[in-house]
């Protein structure tokens, strides 16, 4: 295991380090003295101190190193940002930069793509010279969607990945354990820090039979998800394995691990196989599939290895599925989808149909596709409804575009998308039907919550496999079973769809199509980072401010919240999306959706200065501008929903100090931390009920010591004052963090 194979072929000097993982491995093994799944062969082997880490299933937080990072153009911005205030000179592990998120979908490819150029200028310019200063390998817009780019280039048998995206588990399909994580932990891992996460449970999933027909990959996932429903997998890998593997493409086992995410998994994962050689091969990446081979004995599970729950798939048995409408768990077969279009009165005209995007636009997917569209025409029938066709990368456009599967696709009927994320991600102009009109679509996509794809909440989407969308797309409507239904030819007489086919891999190999990768120079010295300072997209930002070594005395609570508040009450999403990269601009939305408690309201609160009642954040703004620190007071797992790191940059930025609650989501009082706010807990959880939204409290700072509570006091406006104990979490790392101000104030200081 001594070889030196690249990870990649686009960089120099990043190598596959299988012995130390196998060295890593063997400590663990000798520790824990019983068999391993996948899932845990690659954690561990991948332990920053695997003599000492606890290891208990669902107990501990593991300290890992992954061995890459990728990050999608939207979620970029903040994680580089954040990067250029630790005043490092490159990132400390190789990290990839993929522009997909911000490209409309509007007319199609080329135009759309030259409308997001324009539109996202600034974006990019600052991506890219970021990407350039700070040894980043940057992918432009037009190249592909992020885990297509990662799958056909840096994922490898073995190695552990994080992403800023929630499908980045992707990389799955070649045996990669990719996770998808928020800006902060991108943050920790490019400037060296330790990622952490907490020891996941296992789910065995195990495959026997083949699939054939009609069924694909795709509905693997469809059907797990029926069985796990959108909660399952929280907390969980979930990991595939037996007999019923071998007759997967490696592009199909990409799939069912991308869509995993839909499940709550934190990541999904194939052993190493040899359709992923092949796959390997045929993206150039032989030497990485014969050294994988040479450490094949740990790149799938030990014999006897337990799962915490087990599933059992007979492909041979299983029916295409259709999932949906508004979650992507509600699933059923094709043989039932009639009868419930019909029991749930689901809109029955099928509007558009959608295949590609992350989860299914590999050469596979793209042939069968065409394979179906080829027997229709054959028929002399087309397209009925709307038909789009998202490649995923451009690598596959420039494929099937020689193989003639795109221009097939097109003489069906289909709109080629530019190679992005578009109407996945609700960047789509839809123009056919009007807001708040009940309709449906069907995508090969992954996720299809309400408003997902057009913003309307009246769609009713689905998620299916392309081979569906496209028998769908034909007939125009959900009561189509083409197993079983006779279509129409040109003449009106009957004739029945064959089975899909397909080429897993281009038997002439891929073409690369046009050049859309930027490597970063040699001399990085010159290379300025472009930002304008008139911009409201993009701003540098000043690290924050170290604590002064005093107690907080007589501060205002911002606002007291009741009930929920999740990261989207704490930093709201839709709108606010383009100023991510703005820090300031952003804050504007800083717990807009919080509930007063005072008033049961979002977004009105009182300013003890004045009395006047004001939006939040300009209320957190006039205490900043005044120089009064103030805190926040919140209710059980405060902070639950996703990793967004503005959720805690902004209350730091306006000013706030601590946030208080009756408990934390993990994630966010963590984020919190790095920021250099306190986020505390009332060691009795009634004290919430004590706390008027007036009051006024000191924060005695100076006590903060590890395992041991601090004070509060508590200034009622008419009353006596009181004291309560407020508990928390952080370990002596962190208490540095919050004296010098931030967890990237620290690297610094130890950088300088
Ligand atoms: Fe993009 Fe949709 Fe995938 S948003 S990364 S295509 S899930």
């Amino acid at each position: 295991l001594d070889k030196k194979v690249e990870m990649s072929n686009w960089e120099k000097g990043n190598y596959i380090n299988y012995k130390k993982m196998s060295e890593n491995l063997s400590i663990v093994r000798g520790r824990l003295n019983r068999p391993l799944t996948y899932a845990e062969k690659i954690l561990y082997s991948h332990l920053d101190d695997p003599h000492g880490q606890d290891i208990e299933r669902g107990v501990s937080y593991l300290k890992l190193r992954p061995d890459r990072v990728a990050c999608q153009d939207a979620t970029a911005q903040m994680a580089i940002l954040q990067f250029m205030s630790a005043g490092m000179p490159s990132v400390a592990t190789p990290t990839t930069v993929h522009c997909d998120h911000l490209i409309e979908a509007q007319i199609g490819g080329d135009k759309d793509l030259a409308r997001a150029q324009e539109i996202n200028k600034e974006v990019y310019d600052f991506l890219s010279s970021s990407c350039a200063k700070y040894n980043i390998g940057f992918w432009r817009p037009g190249s592909g969607i992020i885990h297509q780019i990662v799958l056909e280039n840096y994922a490898f048998p073995g190695g552990l990945m994080i992403g800023t995206d929630s499908h980045t588990p992707n990389a799955g399909g070649l045996g990669m354990a990719a996770i998808g994580v928020g800006g902060a932990d991108a943050v920790d891992v490019m400037a060296n820090l330790p990622w952490e996460l907490k020891a996941p449970k296992v789910i065995g999933v195990k495959l026997t039979g083949e699939l054939s027909g009609w069924t694909a990959p795709k509905d693997i996932i469809l059907k797990v998800a029926g069985i796990l429903t959108v909660k399952g997998g929280t907390g969980a890998i979930i990991e595939y394995h037996g007999p019923g593997v071998s007759s997967l493409s490696c592009t199909g086992m990409g799939t069912i691990c991308n869509m995993g995410a839909e499940i709550g998994a934190t990541t999904s994962l194939f052993p190493y196989n040899d359709r992923m050689y092949d796959y390997l091969k045929a993206t150039k990446r032989q030497a990485i599939g014969d050294f994988a081979r040479e450490y094949n004995s740990e790149l799938h599970e030990d014999e006897g290895a337990e799962y915490d729950q087990l599933i059992e798939l007979n492909l041979s048995e299983l029916e295409p599925h259709i999932n949906g409408p508004f979650t992507p768990d509600l699933a059923t077969p094709i043989s039932q989808f009639k009868d419930a279009v019909e029991a749930n009165k689901w809109p029955e005209e099928l509007k558009v149909g959608l295949i590609g995007s992350c989860t299914n636009s590999s050469y596979e997917d793209m042939s069968r596709a065409a394979s179906i569209a080829t027997d229709a025409m054959n028929h002399g029938v087309k397209a009925k409804s709307v038909f789009t066709v998202t490649p995923g990368s451009e690598q596959i456009r420039a494929t099937i575009e020689r193989d003639g599967q795109l221009k097939t696709l097109e003489e069906f009927g289909g709109i080629i998308l530019a190679n992005a994320c578009g109407p996945c991600i609700g960047q789509w102009d839809r123009r056919d039907v009007k807001k708040g009109e009940a309709n449906s679509i069907i995508s090969s996509y992954n996720r299809n919550f309400t408003g997902r794809n057009d913003a309307n909440p009246a769609t009713h989407a689905f998620v299916t496999s392309p081979d569906l969308v496209v028998a769908m797309t034909l007939a125009g409507t959900l009561k189509f079973n083409p197993l079983t239904d006779p279509l129409k030819d040109k003449d009106g007489k009957e004739f029945m769809l064959s089975a899909p086919t397909g080429d897993g891999l281009p038997a002439r190999g891929y073409d690369p199509g046009r050049d859309t990768y930027q490597a970063p120079p040699a001399d990085r010295n010159t290379v300025e980072v472009k930002v304008s300072p008139s911009s409201d997209r993009l701003q540098i930002l000043e690290p924050f401010q170290s604590w002064d070594g005093k107690d907080a005395l007589d501060i205002p609570i911002l606002i007291k919240a009741q009930g929920k508040t999740t990261t989207d009450h704490i930093s709201m999403a839709g709108p606010w999306l383009k100023y991510r990269g703005h820090l300031d601009n952003i804050s504007n939305n800083m717990l807009i959706g919080a509930i007063n408690a005072e008033n049961g309201e979002a977004n009105k609160v009182r300013n003890f200065q004045t009395g006047e009642v004001d939006a939040v954040p300009a209320t957190a703004r006039e205490y900043k501008k005044h120089g009064i620190k103030w805190v926040v007071i919140g209710d059980w797992n405060y902070g639950e929903g996703s990793s967004r790191e503005h959720a805690a940059l902004e209350p730091r930025h306006l000013g706030g100090l601590a946030i208080i609650t009756r408990s934390f989501a993990r994630i966010h009082e963590t984020n919190l931390k790095k920021q250099g706010m306190l986020p505390l807990t009332f060691s009795d959880p009634a004290d919430y009920d004590k706390i008027n939204p007036d009051d006024k409290v000191d924060i005695m700072c100076t006590e903060l010591a590890v395992g041991k509570p601090l004070t509060m006091r508590v200034h009622p406006k008419d009353g006596k004052a009181w004291e309560c104990k407020l508990s928390h979490t952080f370990n002596e790392g962190q208490i540095e963090w919050f004296k010098n101000g931030s967890a990237l104030n620290t690297m610094a200081k130890k950088n300088a």
